[in-house]
């Protein structure tokens, strides 16, 4: 404590010197910066108000406005021109005169002004008063933060050395919101770059700055997740200049749903990510109604391409182009909408006409986008040769054309359309809004299937024997693939699903994504597979080489843990059930068994710690078919990251994926049978360790 005084107050000598220092050597010629140009006195010192828009109420020091939007002041004070004077008044704030210096340029922040005739930042000329460069808020955008503070600069390069001011003007006489200026941080012979987009600047700077209040007790170590707010689809899963990238829907302001941005994140292994600047913000006609939506991307010409739905205000959804030469800043083109409304098939839907796939095949891009076609969820196939202009080829799926041994839609949208190619097989997946449950299958609200099939490149047709679910636990939606330089197909998803509580909510993040999993196929099934990079962060080996029960449960303590991974292999003998007990405590458990009457694998979460509800009748259990091999085995291997869990079932020939949100020391497992016997064969566990 008393160290940290005389540190403090260390400082604050060196301050008064340097200001002495300041004075010494500068007083009586005029400043070459702005005189309390971040109003860091807390005052209106140096600055002359004209007019009454301008009060020293306006300097103010509050984090957030009335709506619980953030100002993003620097340092401490700002201008708020709401606070300073009625909205009506007008007038205009000058500064001293100074010098202006190095490139000639004036970095500051501006916010609010929605009137940019009347409501603007000018340098001005000592002697005469003139306007010699001027700065309003072009990117206004009344749904965005609109009091929020962004970088912009006053081009005042012809005029170096000469003796000038910063007027900063607020003619509106109007009083219908935002009639005011927020201004902060004056910076002469400003370095850095100007920020291309207000909405962009905002969130990273949102995200800089909160997401250390983020509660983590509930936080997973190696799967993605928002630092801070709402995650839902994975996007743009794609390879790129030696990385991994993965883009997100992503609303930094809340954790729930809200203007779509798109998150970045990268990997070199796709278990440890490293978080990009967020890559696209709502900040253009096209795309400032509800976002930026989910999309997909492709490597072309050294570039990584990002293909999305812009939402527009109307709420016409529109596939847009961005691209990156960096893989960390994208553009978006001058073109876009690349595939407007005006070019939708004949009868699909324009508010519904979302979520682009990417793909390329033969020299020709393709691209499917989930839509609907008078009351029928369906798919669409665009192509063209170079990313900017798409002709519709035709449908792709329709849910009034049943095939084969068919399980389909009748109202939702299919969204979030994936395609990949695994060794010569087609799969074309979607996200079938509102599937109706067939038996054990779709019991979730909405579903993630695959088909194996062929496309007809002609008519835009997919032709297939079946619709599978992937999965088939709690929360996994909006699947997407990719393929890996060695030849690997890996697909991500959102480990949540729509319309549940979230326990999370309150700590100030939501949703992440699945360990990412190879894909092979197998009889025209899908297996899938923790992609095995996992394998290189396991630690502490534990074994146990047989174990019977005999309707009992038993505890193994040298499994305990809540990040790990967990295989064995379950003789069913002759038990009604026979399984395993995770995040095991005091008063919680999660059940995962194998039910021989109705020869399925069951996952239990009605017990698991915090509950869960969703618009499902169903909370508690979910389901899959499986089938013990011949000598009654069934494996399993199970990965649980704190809060969440990833069953593979027989060699990844079905899945279970969920969120269990147990107590902190719910960290027991134990093996356990129902109603007869059952042996645990070759059971190992190692500890995830990711950091
Ligand atoms: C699927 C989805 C997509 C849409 C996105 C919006 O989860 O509804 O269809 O692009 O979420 O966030």
């Amino acid at each position: 404590m008393k160290n940290s005084t005389k540190k403090r107050f260390g400082a604050l000598m060196l301050a008064g010197c340097f200001g002495a220092m300041g004075c010494l050597a500068g007083c009586g010629e005029a400043n070459s910066s702005v005189t309390n140009g971040g109003f860091e006195t807390g005052t209106l010192k140096g600055w002359e108000a004209h007019g009454d828009a301008f009060t020293k109420d306006g300097v103010s020091y509050e984090l957030y406005d009335k709506y619980g939007n953030y100002y993003n002041q620097q340092g401490d004070f700002f201008f708020d021109g709401e606070a300073s004077a009625d909205p009506s008044a007008t007038g205009y704030l000058l500064s001293e005169p100074f010098v202006l210096g190095g490139n000639g340029l004036v970095g500051f922040l501006i916010g609010a002004g929605k009137n940019t005739q009347h409501c603007y930042v000018a340098l001005v000329d000592e002697k005469n008063k003139e306007e010699l460069a001027v700065r309003a808020n072009d990117e206004f955008d009344e749904a965005n933060m609109a009091n929020s503070l962004h970088r912009v600069i006053l081009d005042g390069s012809g005029h170096i050395g000469e003796k000038v001011r910063i007027k900063i003007v607020d003619n509106d006489e109007g009083s219908d919101g935002y009639n005011y200026i927020n201004a902060d941080d004056f910076v002469v012979g400003y370095e850095g770059a100007e920020e291309t987009s207000a909405a962009l600047y905002k969130a990273n700077k949102y995200i800089e700055r909160y997401s250390v209040g983020v509660r983590q007790d509930k936080r997973h170590s190696y799967h993605v997740m928002p630092q801070i707010g709402w995650m839902n689809d994975p996007n743009g899963f794609s390879y790129y200049n030696g990385k991994i990238h993965l883009f997100y829907q992503h609303n930094p302001y809340a954790a729930s749903w809200g203007p779509m941005h798109w998150g970045h994140v990268t990997s070199e292994d796709m278990v440890k990510w490293e978080y990009q600047p967020v890559a696209l913000a709502p900040d253009m006609p096209y795309d400032d109604g509800s976002g930026c939506f989910s999309g997909s991307a492709i490597e072309r010409d050294g570039a990584l391409w990002l293909l999305y739905t812009g939402v527009e205000k109307s709420g016409a959804q529109q596939q847009c182009l961005a691209y990156s030469e960096d893989g960390v800043n994208f553009i978006k083109i001058g073109a876009n909408p690349v595939i407007s409304t005006a070019e939708v098939g004949a009868g699909l839907s324009t508010v519904d006409f979302r979520d682009p796939y990417v793909y390329e095949k033969d020299g020709t891009y393709y691209c499917i986008i989930g839509t609907r076609k008078g009351g029928n969820g369906n798919l669409a196939l665009y192509k063209s040769s170079t990313l900017r202009s798409w002709s519709y080829v035709g449908t792709m799926l329709n849910s009034s054309d049943p095939q084969g041994e068919n399980y389909y839609a009748l109202n939702g949208v299919y969204e979030c359309p994936a395609f990949a190619e695994i060794g010569g097989q087609q799969i074309l997946i979607c996200s079938p809004q509102n599937l109706e449950q067939q038996g054990n299958l779709f019991q979730n609200l909405h579903s993630v299937v695959y088909m194996v099939g062929t496309v007809d490149y002609q008519t835009g047709k997919f032709s297939y024997e079946s619709m599978r679910e992937i999965d088939g636990g709690f929360d996994f939606y909006a699947a997407q693939t990719m393929k890996l330089p060695d030849g690997r197909t890996v697909m991500t998803a959102w480990m949540q699903m729509w319309d549940r509580t979230l326990p999370t909510q309150s700590d100030g993040w939501t949703g992440a994504m699945i360990l990412p999993r190879e894909l092979t196929v197998k009889d025209g099934k899908l297996y899938q597979a923790p992609v095995r990079e996992i394998e290189k962060y396991r630690k502490d080996q534990a074994d146990l080489d047989e174990l019977s029960l005999n309707g009992e449960e038993k505890d193994v303590a040298s499994f305990a843990g809540d990040t790990s991974e967990i295989s064995f292999t379950l003789h069913v003998g002759t038990a009604q059930r026979a399984g395993v007990k995770l995040f095991k405590g005091m008063f919680n458990e999660t059940l995962l068994y194998y039910d021989a009457a109705s020869g399925t694998v069951v996952l239990d979460r009605s017990r698991s710690g915090a509950l869960i509800t969703g618009a499902e009748q169903n909370a508690a259990t979910r389901c899959v078919a499986v089938q013990p091999d011949q000598d009654g085995n069934i494996t399993f291997r199970i990965f649980l990251d704190n809060t969440s869990m990833e069953v593979f079932i027989n060699g990844g020939e079905a899945t279970m994926t969920a969120n269990i949100y147990a107590g902190a020391a719910d960290e027991g497992v134990a093996f356990y049978s129902e109603g007869g016997s059952a042996q645990v064969r070759s059971a190992r566990k190692y500890t995830i360790e990711v950091n």
